[in-house]
């Protein structure tokens, strides 16, 4: 039993050489510094990077004091090209930014299939296996997560496990003895050794037909039901053992091996190709905005509109503000923001809660910022064209925002005697200045006012 147990740890240990984790060195520009450089997430590195594509990963804030989990993810896949069957140590929010895809994914023990279009949304959970197909002829697959990195074995990084794989990436096949895994697949040992070396392109590769023999195709056809069978005792078999020792690893053998090796062949689709068991996505773009005037319209995402989200505690948010229209002043009481640009560019003002600028900062297409809960900011949108920005908020409840200038802001709620006090005004001057601003929310450029 015990000898058992080391050698799964040993494994694991490594696999987790093999793939050598997403790590982040400690002190990399991240953490002490403030200033600007503070609220934009600048250190991005390449953890997938393969002809067929890649995957970058900008890495949330986090120090001592303010702990985000959150890291933003940037998939890129050529057309008819494969994402290999992996599982993380985090879960993932997806959105289809560009393209179309096909995910596969374990949800409760089946394989569900999901077709996905631009303005998706779809989680996968972490240590649920998936792989992601780009199945357009022609057009590129681009798509942004959010990569919760709460339930991680390293804390603040994260680690992906292939299923099927060769020496580059390596499978996680690959750690179990090879007598015991030619018993299982009932194949020579020789025979295992050509499928489990033969991947050597890296975790993205290209869906043709003359990569279709490789270990991952294998894998998506799932011809060897009798095989796999085997597989199935061995797995159970090593359950047993960890169990015995040791509760935490058991979802690692369950929730990947047996479930994708056992319950294949249970897939069910319908005529639009989607299973019938297991969540759909949301479509974004589908969705009437939440708030909408002539200067831009707004789109929040909580866990009451799509269910899946209530399991990270994650939200999902969509912005469109026209040229030189602004999100007016607010803040989030209960969650901290991360924002991408989609297009356009545009202006970022962050404030510190003691009211001195924190950031006053130019943005355009592909940047990535955030602002911590309790800070006020704005949005303001450049004078040249339409400021799109998507983003996750760290939190799935109706996350209301509290606007500070506008028709809706908190100084309108307040108003009175007390408050005109405060500012050492007499109330009708007050009064002057917290009405003269009539749009809410969303607040036209200065040009449009002037004219
Ligand atoms: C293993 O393979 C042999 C020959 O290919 C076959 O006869 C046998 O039934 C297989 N065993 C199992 C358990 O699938
Ligand atoms: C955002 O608004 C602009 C017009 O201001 C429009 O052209 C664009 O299509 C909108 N974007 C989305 C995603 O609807
Ligand atoms: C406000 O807080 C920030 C961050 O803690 C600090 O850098 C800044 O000096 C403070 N400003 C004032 C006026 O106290």
């Amino acid at each position: 039993m015990g000898k058992r147990m080391s050698l799964i740890v040993v494994t694991l240990v490594s696999l987790a050489v093999a793939v050598g984790g997403y790590e982040w060195a400690e002190g990399g520009g991240m953490g002490q510094k403030e200033g600007e450089d503070w609220f934009m997430l600048q250190h991005s590195k390449h953890v997938v990077k393969t002809d067929a594509g890649d995957m970058r990963v900008v890495k949330g804030f986090g120090s001592r004091f303010i702990k985000s989990s959150i890291h933003i993810g940037f998939i890129n896949m050529q057309p008819r090209t494969l994402f290999i069957p992996q599982y993380l140590d985090s879960s993932l929010i997806l959105f289809i930014h560009r393209g179309e895809a096909r995910i596969g994914h374990i949800y409760k023990d089946e394989l569900v299939e999901r077709s996905l279009e631009m303005g998706d949304i779809y989680r996968i959970a972490a240590g649920s296996a998936f792989y992601l197909i780009n199945t357009a002829e022609r057009h590129r697959l681009h798509v942004i997560c959010s990569i919760d990195t709460s339930d991680s074995l390293g804390g603040h990084t994260f680690q992906p496990f292939y299923v099927a794989g060769g020496t580059y990436p390596t499978s996680l096949l690959s750690g179990f003895d090879r007598q015991t895994l030619s018993t299982a697949f009932n194949v020579s040992e020789a025979e295992l050794g050509k499928m489990l070396t033969r991947q050597r392109e890296g975790p993205i590769v290209y869906l043709s037909d003359t990569h279709s023999s490789s270990a991952w195709s294998i894998f998506l056809d799932m011809e060897q039901q009798q095989r796999l069978a085997q597989m199935r005792k061995i797995v159970r078999m090593r359950e047993e053992d960890i169990d015995a020792e040791n509760e935490q690893p058991t979802w690692f053998f369950r929730k990947l091996l047996i479930s994708v090796f056992g319950k294949v062949d249970k897939r069910v689709q319908d005529k639009r190709g989607k299973t019938k068991t297991g969540p759909d996505s949301y479509n974004i773009y589908n969705r009437k905005p939440d708030f909408e005037n002539n200067y831009g319209w707004s789109i929040a995402l909580d866990e009451s509109d799509y269910s899946p989200l209530s399991h990270d505690d994650v939200g999902v948010y969509l912005v469109n503000l026209s040229a030189g229209s602004m999100m007016a002043p607010h803040i989030h009481p209960r969650a901290t923001e991360y924002g991408i640009v989609l297009r356009g560019s545009g202006t970022i003002q962050i404030v510190y809660p003691n009211g001195s600028l924190a950031m006053n900062a130019k943005v355009t297409e592909g940047d990535v910022f955030w602002i911590p809960r309790y800070f006020p900011f704005c949005q303001i949108a450049s004078h040249r064209g339409p400021f799109e920005f998507f983003g996750f908020t760290t939190s799935a409840r109706n996350n209301r925002p509290q606007f500070l200038v506008g028709a809706n802001s908190l100084l309108h709620t307040i108003r009175g005697s007390e408050l005109a006090a405060a500012f050492g005004l007499n109330e009708d001057k007050l009064k002057r200045i917290v009405d003269a601003q009539r749009e809410s929310t969303i607040l036209p450029s200065a040009v449009m006012r002037q004219l």
